[in-house]
């Protein structure tokens, strides 16, 4: 790790005890000696397993659904179809704090008449064991009558395409209209046009949809579940039926999520098994559920014109984006204003044009996926940096220099960030930690790309987000956190038990962070946007400090001195000029304990509070804050195969302030490899909607066989909205892998593949009209 010194520091350096540090993360141990349950591993007596039953065409109509072979099996316990059910609908949309349900995501829970997706759900079984549920399966008789799909969302926008969604296909459109577009462009002396298309991709976490469900003695339904969201009680409810109070879900560490989990996966339909059979139920997705039963990331096709000119300022941007959202809304909406926000980059671009849409088709159903929409949109305006540096003559670096948007300046959405805006040193460091030139000879070419980025920390500020942490003392000075965060593998719980024991004074293995528990853990929001550290660990930072103040000023009554003369450390409190006078943390705590103080608190952190964005121009707040950095990479290509080589990858990104740099580096190690598969090798093939590679024999995802080792460079300019000034990490570490790679594959082979993955049938092909002009050009 790298510290940032000197000129790089906006902030001057804070003593930490425990933040900062690489220590070992709470729940680390567990992990690595097999002992943590995830929620797969629970078990209860008298419990039924379940299997979905699910269309295996992608557009049809439910003709006939016989069940009937299959309930007459002996060990099956319950089968249920739509007609068993009221014309409930299950909703993504999380309402947020303030009750209201922003987009309209409804969705059928079983088919009643219509499949729009292949994989759809059609029945439910629950049997004794899983092999009598498998088995009941065969024994479903489904007629489905093909109607026409549309697969392809520019033909589904056109007059006369099937509708997937009322009335056109549209399920969003978004815009940015700012300064003067054609003013912009009559400056230019080079305009330079190029359309990328970006692919599916599956979010592959190990630990597949995975759930258990019970009726305990209240009649309220629990559900045991691998999820990014534990507030979906309330779609849980409504879409079974019952009060928002009758339904529990209990979190578990998470064995991956990405923003796959941050939808309804297994919940509605072990909750209503449960609470029809009232046995418990489990329900664990096989690989194959897995691949067709999440939303994908979306597609997009992005169409970037640029106005530059010749000394390389950009005078002008006109984007066009068309994401293709699936059969079903989910997070659409979101995902494409994400990606409209982010559409120029971290550029200073004055007169800016944006038009985004997502449309429906019968592909599977887009959704979240880290980076979300942001890092779609970087995968295009990366590239065409590339691209017009080449078309001016003008060095990559130094074009984007010329162009960067700086601390201070407004983005895209007229909005000021108010952290420091770090991409040059970033970008400036990443490249020259690539050093010496790799040699080649033969077919193999080397190249070098780098790709810069900004993305969102924290939800959109017209959610209105909020998070809540409860932090309290022990007797015995041991520390409690209670929060309903979950955890999805990036340490989010450590990080919350390192901020509280920096306040507390107490060392890390004196903490228990409770989460994830709907019903007593204070709500804290979801584990998506990369919001937990921003959002829970300021409220766990909130309530600890808060405690802090009210045993601090006990202890300066004893001490006979001003509270602030007294400081906390090492599981004691002591006088800052005279540590003589100091009492163990127990001590203190049995006084307060004695005297009737209070020693817990709950706090609320709260999100800024925006309105939405101006619908017309696109203009104003969307995001509480942004992360910046850079990607760079050397790879190198076999021209007789197209094969493609990471040889090098070094990230750097100003994450503001580490927690946690270990858990800081492991995301960025994450987010490398999730890159690189998405640019190279992970193909969802689809036909006519039916997926054709639904296992990882045939999704191929980058092994450590295929990484080489990381660089990872981390500044801290302490200028983020997070704790002591962090700023996100989760989803940024991703963002700019794929046009690095996609940059470095142009410089070696000086042609470019337009399409990701950058596959070797891609590059062969490219290759082959290397005499032709990539893209379109037209001088001003
Ligand atoms: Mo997400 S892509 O987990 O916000």
């Amino acid at each position: 790790m790298t510290d940032a010194t000197g000129e790089l520091q906006a902030r001057p350096n804070i003593r930490f005890r425990q933040v900062g540090r690489p220590l070992t993360r709470i729940d680390a141990p567990g992990k690595v000696t097999g002992r943590t349950p995830y929620a797969g591993d629970y078990v209860m007596p008298g419990m039924l397993h379940m299997r979905v039953v699910r269309a295996d065409v992608a557009s049809a109509r439910l003709v006939r659904l016989d069940v009937s072979r299959a309930r007459a099996l002996e060990g099956v316990a319950c089968v249920l179809t739509a007609e068993d059910l009221p014309d409930r609908t299950a909703s993504t949309d999380i309402p947020g704090q303030t009750g209201q349900k922003r987009l309209d995501t409804d969705q059928q829970i079983l088919v009643r008449e219509r499949v729009r997706y292949f994989g759809e759900p059609l029945a439910l079984i629950a049997a004794e064991t899983r092999d009598v549920a498998d088995h009941a399966m065969e024994l479903v008789e489904a007629e489905l009558e093909s109607i026409p799909g549309v697969y392809d969302p520019l033909e589904a926008m056109k007059p006369g395409a099937p509708v997937v969604t009322e009335p056109d296909n549209i399920v969003a459109e978004r815009r940015i209209r700012k300064g003067d577009i054609e003013a912009g462009f009559a400056e230019a002396d080079v305009v330079v046009e190029n359309t990328w298309r970006t692919p599916f991709q599956e979010h592959a976490f190990l630990e597949p949809e995975v759930g258990l469900a019970w009726m305990d003695e209240n009649e309220v339904v629990n559900i045991r579940v691998s999820t990014q969201v534990i507030e979906h009680f309330r779609p849980i409810a409504d879409a079974i039926g019952v009060p928002h109070n009758k339904v529990r879900i209990r979190g578990a560490l998470v064995g991956g999520g990405f923003g796959g989990k941050e939808d309804l996966t297994v919940e509605v339909y072990l909750a209503l098994l449960a609470k029809r059979t009232g046995r418990p139920v489990r329900l664990e997705y096989t690989r194959e559920d897995s691949f067709v039963g999440h939303g994908k990331r979306h597609p997009f096709i992005l169409t970037y014109r640029t106005g530059v000119t010749s000394d390389g300022r950009i005078t002008a941007l006109d984007v066009r984006m068309v994401a293709d959202s699936g059969a079903y809304v989910f997070l659409s909406p979101y995902v494409l204003l994400y990606a409209l926000v982010a559409a120029p980059g971290p550029y200073r671009v004055d007169n800016l044009n944006v038009f985004a849409r997502a449309v429906a088709t019968n592909n599977m159903f887009t959704s979240a996926f880290r980076g979300f929409g942001a890092l779609q949109a970087c995968a295009a305006y990366e590239q065409q940096m590339d691209e017009v540096a080449k078309v001016l003559g003008m060095d990559r670096m130094e074009f984007r220099r010329r162009n960067f948007l700086r601390t201070g300046e407004p983005m895209s959405t007229g909005f000021v960030p108010p952290s420091a805006i770090w991409t040059d040193q970033c970008a400036e460091r990443a490249w020259a930690a690539l050093g010496e030139a790799t040699p080649c000879e033969g077919p193999i070419r080397v190249g070098r790309g780098i790709a810069c980025y900004q993305q969102s920390y924290g939800r959109l500020t017209f959610l209105h987000d909020t998070s809540e942490a409860w932090v309290g003392v022990e007797m015995d000075g041991t520390v409690v956190v209670r929060s309903g965060v979950t955890d999805i593998g990036a340490g989010q719980i450590s990080a919350l038990g390192q901020i509280a024991v920096e306040v507390l004074g107490v060392t890390l293995d004196n903490v228990v962070v409770y989460n994830s528990d709907s019903a007593v853990t204070p709500l804290a929001g979801t584990t998506t946007a990369t919001r937990a550290l921003y959002m829970t660990g300021n409220a766990v930072k909130q309530a600890a400090e808060a405690l802090r103040a009210r045993l601090v000023e006990r202890a300066a009554k004893q001490f006979g001195v001003e509270p602030d003369a007294v400081d906390m450390g090492d599981n004691a409190v002591f006088v800052v000029d005279n540590p003589d006078k100091s009492l163990s943390m127990v001590d203190l705590v049995r006084i307060c304990g004695a005297e009737g103080i209070h020693r817990s608190e709950l706090s609320m952190f709260r999100a800024p509070f925006t309105d939405v964005l101006d619908p017309e121009t696109g203009q104003g707040q969307a995001h509480p804050d942004y992360a910046y950095g850079a990607h760079a990479v050397e790879v190198s290509v076999d021209t007789d195969t197209g094969e493609v080589e990471v040889l090098k990858s070094v990230a750097a990104h100003d994450v503001g302030q580490c927690i946690n740099p270990a858990a800081v580096e492991g995301q960025i190690q994450g987010g490398a490899q999730n890159g690189q598969g998405y640019a190279l090798s992970e193909e969802m093939l689809y036909d006519e909607g039916r997926l054709t590679t639904p296992s990882f024999s045939e999704y191929l995802m980058p092994t450590a066989m295929d990484m080489p080792k990381v660089e990872c460079i981390i500044l801290e300019s302490r200028s983020g909205v997070g704790p002591y000034g962090a700023k996100g990490i989760g989803e940024p570490a991703m963002t700019p892998v794929a046009p690095a790679i996609a940059n470095a594959v142009a410089d070696a082979i000086g042609v470019r593949v337009f399409e990701m993955p950058i596959t070797p049938e891609r590059v062969v092909k490219a290759l082959k009209r290397q005499d032709k002009p990539d893209g379109t050009r037209t001088r001003a």
